[in-house]
């Protein structure tokens, strides 16, 4: 399996600490976010890793992370989303790199305290479809929402007002090749985004989405609360298992 990690967009919810920066290049705690998804896909045994960057400071990812060695990479891929068409207009840009094969997405701004592993190999015995990891939140307003029927997801809300369910989608996701072809089928929501919920429902309605509760905490980083969270939780007992 292959790693792709979205880190375009713009991050106008954290202007101005956006302004001449990007996002994922913003410390948490000891280290830029960036670091976060990537180790979370070694952990996970991936050794080849597509970042898709954005804005006017994607040429730093690649002063700062280089050929990826520093983290036991075989390899690290550089793309560029222009403008912030959405996560999944973003993780079109994979397709070529994926070249058939199954792939773990990471969202740039999404930290968890433990691992992936177990869960990523169970979706490579899964052999198709997709896995979405989710996590209990208390304010699922801010989220993907998943309501679950015995045993399996039954539909995927995007920030829902009323959520059904305290049960976030989180920013890790697993797909098999199939997924381009379900982008190529969005057209952009009322945010004007290609979003990765319609991903995901497609999957849920071909009956071939799989999920699993994600273990230890997780957060995303993207608000000046919740990066004040992530920074918090990783000084207070690290991140990744590390
Ligand atoms: O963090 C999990 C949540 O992430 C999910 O529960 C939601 O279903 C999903 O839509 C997403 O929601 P957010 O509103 O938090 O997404 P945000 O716009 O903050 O983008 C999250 C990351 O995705 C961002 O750090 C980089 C990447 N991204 C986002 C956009 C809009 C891109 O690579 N390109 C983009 O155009």
């Amino acid at each position: 399996m292959k790693g792709v990690i979205l880190a375009g967009g713009l991050g106008t919810r954290l202007l101005p600490l956006t302004k001449v920066t990007n996002k994922h290049l913003l410390p948490v705690w000891d280290r830029p976010m960036i670091y976060y998804p990537i180790q979370c896909l070694v952990n996970a045994g991936i050794e080849d890793i597509l970042l898709v960057a954005g804005g006017s400071s994607a040429g730093d990812f690649l002063r700062l992370l280089e050929n990826g060695a520093d983290f036991g990479l075989r390899r690290i891929h550089y793309s560029y989303q222009r403008g912030e068409g959405g996560i999944a207009a973003a993780l079109r840009l994979a397709e070529d790199f994926a070249s058939g094969e199954p792939i773990c997405v990471v969202l740039g701004d999404n930290i968890i305290e433990r691992n992936i592993a177990d869960a990523a190999a169970r979706f490579r015995e899964q052999g198709k479809g997709a896995k979405v990891l989710l996590k209990e939140v208390e304010d699922p307003q801010r989220f993907g929402v998943a309501t679950i029927q015995d045993g399996r997801v039954t539909g995927i809300e995007e920030k829902p007002k009323h959520p059904m369910t305290n049960f976030a989608v989180t920013g890790i996701y697993m797909y098999d090749p199939e997924v381009f072809e379900i982008i190529r089928t969005l057209r952009p929501s009322d945010r004007g985004e290609l979003e990765i919920t319609d991903v995901n429902n497609a999957y849920i309605e071909r009956g071939s989405l799989t999920y699993e509760m994600l273990d230890g905490w997780w957060t995303d980083a993207g608000t000046f609360e919740s990066l004040l969270r992530a920074g918090n939780l990783v000084a207070d007992g690290g991140a990744n298992n590390i």
